[in-house]
């Protein structure tokens, strides 16, 4: 295990690499505990590098076995091994080879970096420092090298042998139960792309032909038996590649493409240069075991480490804290696709609630940290939120700041320029500056300045010349390390909505303060810290409309009254803003019930003018359900804590959550029964948009019925467990019986067990639903699962379900005992030692303890206390509790 040497790694001390590597040829004899790996480097002096500088390559416990620099034995005495490096003092001046042979053994391997088993497979995990746990390497990502492989495996243990690029030679050894096969990539790439999987695996194979005429032999590897699981990646691939050539010009480059599902995987998916390697739960689908959203991500993961064919691996990042520049931009280019391929408003708010559930939330605790940091302790902890998410919304800022054009040409000109190397920030940001001939240094703020926003919207009506008058505001409140902020420029979609609801159209109006340019795009530019923009001649009185679409990561405080906000709800233009009005009036209602905490709210207490505008909006007969189904959806325990910010009782937040929901089941009871019933005509299920978006509806529906009337509720939805015939409906069943307590719960969640006891992704459903149950009893539930068959402390997915699931829950993670935290933090001492990124992620679960009341937050950081007591620790976990204290 590699342990923290307390050395930061800073962006300032960034040096080029004093030596190239320009091939890299591996020969590995895969064997369960002691696999041999040969590898033959060319190397060379870097022109741009310290001349005559030693030597020094990464490893990470690895031991060298023979180490041959151009064709000689290298003296012991000109080698100095440590625990994570092999140094050649004087290393030639011209190229030279070494050839290095190492040992290691894969099952041993529970950190899952590096080479390690999966089931039945031997795979590898190189991103972000994986290959030097393979063999010695300059482990830094501009480092770009060809890799050539050849794997020789017994041919029972491992039928399968791939490894990146092109197939150029298989065989059989001269052991007959021996075979191997050679593997080239021409395209020069950094090793964190390095893969390689062996195994017994079955595989779905394809074509694509791309638009240039390129026939690509697809492969999807799964485990025996699950071919039928991968179709819908499959297609969701041939889709992507489809829609990269039409909406950013980029076709694939090799011949084959292929994607290894495995069950152990610390994190999503991984982008190796054509050979993906997918976390199986972004591949595996069936409509009795994948429920919409599931589909819904399987679609965007396959999309995403596609899209990073361009952007990660033709182009791929200078060093580590340029991470951003290949995650934030595949994330966003992952976002347009699905928005393409489904609804793009409901598909916008999908990520923006994301985004504030995930990266607000990081950007208000300590863990608050720059789009491109400036220093890391541990890489790994930095695959965040707040790299990939708000790193996708700068993207679109840029968008919406220079228009479509200058952002197309400015794409274009960034694959053109860089492509085939290693960039940075700058070099994509220039070119966007070049094509839309603007300043973009202030932009760069974003990039380096960590928190959210807050945009102030304050505005004035003069009824005697029919004004109106629009103030914004913007601040960001300091974050650890960076007590001042200065402002950003931010882009803020606008416009106006009359009272009665008709739109007011900027042109049609007299304006002060706006450019030409800003009119014509709605797109308002606020790069101080105040500006203020005059309508005059209004037919009516208006109101704004602010920071459509989510035109920037910001949280917005505006004075719109619930009246205001009820227009906005029924008869804004932008539907983002509507679904945001529907947000901001449920999230009034719920701080103010969270405050008069214990007060059950009844149906009369609430606002008529909400229930109506709820009313409406179930009403409308052209509303696409996918939408309505996000109005109807209340914000989340973990928004409101956010939201309230400070000395916040989880407890009443539950308690106020759970009355509006119930205040809305009673009041809307009728219109939801309907939304309850069963579909008329009964179609085979699909995946969907339209369709998921109608069981969306009629699952919220149920949610809503069921807090108002726990009986009823129970019933219908024991009904729809036994007579669905797809994933989303029966989980969602199964959620709703969950939050009622009693023997039914017990004895559905039996059944459901029984019924998808083989299947592990389905456990995992099983497992994060248990612990998610808002009850004192849920932390002994979670205990008596974890040693359930279900559960294993070995695999990723299955301690982010229940043990991630568990730290989700906001009433019983931050149970007024503090056992939560207690529970919490012995998980991540006792992972540690196994798998110190899963270990470290479960900690983020302390993200926002500062913001907890009092007692809590004493709770919260003794048991922080106690795990940055022990004495071991991995750099990951020892990294984040650091920060988290600090
Ligand atoms: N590049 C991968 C993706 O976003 C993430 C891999 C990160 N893995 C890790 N162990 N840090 O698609
Ligand atoms: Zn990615």
């Amino acid at each position: 295990m590699r342990t923290d040497d307390g050395k930061p790694t800073l962006l300032s001390e960034y040096r080029p690499p004093d030596y190239l590597i320009e091939a890299i040829w591996l020969d590995i004899v895969l064997h369960r505990t002691a696999t041999r790996v040969r590898s033959k480097l060319t190397i060379r002096p870097n022109p741009a590098g310290r001349p005559a500088a030693p030597l020094r390559l990464d490893g990470d416990g690895l031991v060298p076995h023979a180490i041959i620099l151009d064709g000689q034995a290298l003296p012991l005495t000109a080698q100095v091994v440590t625990a994570d490096s092999l140094t050649i003092a004087d290393p030639p001046r011209e190229p030279f080879t070494l050839e290095i042979e190492t040992l290691t053994d894969p099952s041993a391997n529970t950190q899952l970096m590096g080479l390690y088993r999966s089931g039945s497979a031997y795979c590898t995990q190189c991103e972000a420092e994986g290959f030097r746990r393979i063999t010695y390497t300059l482990d830094r990502p501009d480092v770009l090298s060809v890799f050539t492989t050849r794997i020789e495996a017994a041919k029972e243990d491992a039928p399968v042998l791939l490894s990146n690029g092109n197939l150029v030679e298989t065989g059989a050894c001269e052991d007959p139960a021996r075979h191997f096969a050679v593997w080239h990539d021409p395209f020069p790439k950094p090793c964190y792309l390095f893969a390689l999987v062996g195994g017994a695996l079955d595989c779905l194979s394809d074509t694509y032909v791309t638009g240039g005429g390129r026939r690509v032999a697809l492969g999807i590897y799964v485990e025996p038996g699950k071919v039928p699981l991968a179709h819908y990646a499959m297609d969701a691939l041939k889709r992507s590649m489809r829609w990269d050539e039409k909406a950013f010009g980029r076709e694939y480059d090799l011949d084959i493409f292929n994607i290894v599902a495995v069950s152990d995987f610390n994190m999503g998916a991984m982008e190796n240069k054509g050979l993906n390697v997918f976390n199986d739960k972004y591949i595996l689908a069936s409509p009795q075991t994948a429920t919409d959203g599931d589909y819904a991500g399987i679609e965007t993961v396959i999309a995403h480490e596609y899209f990073h064919n361009w952007t990660g691996n033709r182009i791929t990042c200078r060093d580590w804290f340029q991470l951003c520049l290949k995650e934030g931009l595949t994330v966003y280019r992952d976002q347009e696709f699905s928005s393409d391929e489904r609804s793009r408003p409901v598909k916008r708010i999908a990520d923006v609630r994301t985004l504030r559930l995930r990266q607000f939330a990081e950007d208000a605790g300590p863990l608050a940290h720059n789009v491109r940091p400036d220093r890391y302790l541990e890489i790994n902890n930095f695959y965040t939120a707040t790299i990939y998410e708000k790193g996708a919304e700068i993207v679109r800022m840029l968008r919406h700041l220079i228009g479509m054009d200058a952002f197309n040409q400015g794409m274009t000109l960034y694959f053109d320029r860089f492509d085939g190397t290693a960039a940075t920030i700058e070099d994509f940001l220039g070119c966007f500056a070049e094509t839309s001939e603007s300043d973009l240094s202030q932009f760069m703020r974003w990039y380096e300045q960590a928190g959210t926003p807050e945009l102030k919207v304050v505005s004035t009506f003069e009824p005697q010349d029919a004004s109106l008058t629009v103030e914004f505001s913007q601040s960001t409140a300091p974050t650890q390390g960076q007590p001042t902020k200065q402002p950003l420029v931010v882009p803020v979609a606008f416009g106006l909505v009359g009272v009665t609801g008709t739109p007011i159209a900027l042109a049609d109006v007299a304006t002060e303060g706006l450019s030409a340019a800003e009119l014509r795009s709605g797109v308002v530019e606020l790069d101080g810290p105040t500006r203020r923009l005059t309508f005059r001649g209004l037919p009516e009185r208006a109101i704004p409309s602010t920071l459509r679409g989510f035109s920037a990561p910001v949280k917005i405080a505006t004075d719109l009254t619930p009246s205001d906000l009820t227009v906005l709800l029924a008869h804004d233009s932008d539907s983002f803003n509507r679904w945001q009005a529907a947000q901001t009036l449920a999230t009034r209602v719920l701080v103010e019930g969270t405050r008069a905490a214990g007060s059950v709210q009844r149906p009369n207490d609430v606002d008529p003018g909400l229930l109506a505008a709820f009313a409406a909006v179930l009403d409308d007969p052209h509303a696409d359900p996918a939408f309505v189904a996000q109005v109807m959806t209340l914000p989340t325990e973990a928004d409101l804590a956010r939201d309230i910010g400070q000395d916040v009782d989880p407890d009443a937040i539950h308690i106020a959550r759970e009355s509006l929901r119930g205040t809305l089941g009673s009041a809307l009871h009728d219109r939801l029964l309907r939304l309850c019933q069963p579909p008329k005509d009964v179609l085979p299920y699909s995946p969907a948009a339209p369709d998921a978006g109608r069981r969306a509806l009629r699952n919220t529906a149920l949610w809503l019925l069921a807090g108002g009337d726990a009986g009823l509720g129970q019933d219908l939805a024991a009904a729809q467990f036994d007579a669905a015939d797809n994933m989303t409906d029966r989980i969602a069943a199964l959620g709703v019986l969950s939050l009622i307590p009693g023997e039914t719960r017990e004895i559905m969640l039996n059944r459901f067990q029984v019924m998808f006891a083989d299947e592990p992704l389905v456990g995992d459903k099983w497992l994060s639903l248990q612990a998610s149950i808002p009850e004192a009893g849920t932390l002994d539930r979670v205990e008596r699962l974890m040693s359930h068959p279900t559960f294993s402390m070995a695999t990723p997915n299955r301690i982010y379900a229940l043990i991630g699931g568990f730290s989700a829950n906001q009433t019983q993670f931050n149970r007024q005992d503090g056992r939560g935290y207690d529970f919490i933090a012995e998980i991540v001492m006792t992972l540690d030692d196994k798998n110190p990124q899963v270990a470290a992620r479960l900690l983020n679960a302390f993200r926002l303890w500062r913001t907890m009341e009092p007692h809590r937050r004493t709770r919260a950081e003794a048991a922080l206390e106690r795990i940055a007591e022990r004495p071991s620790l991995s750099a990951d976990v020892r990294d984040i509790v650091t920060r988290s204290l600090g």
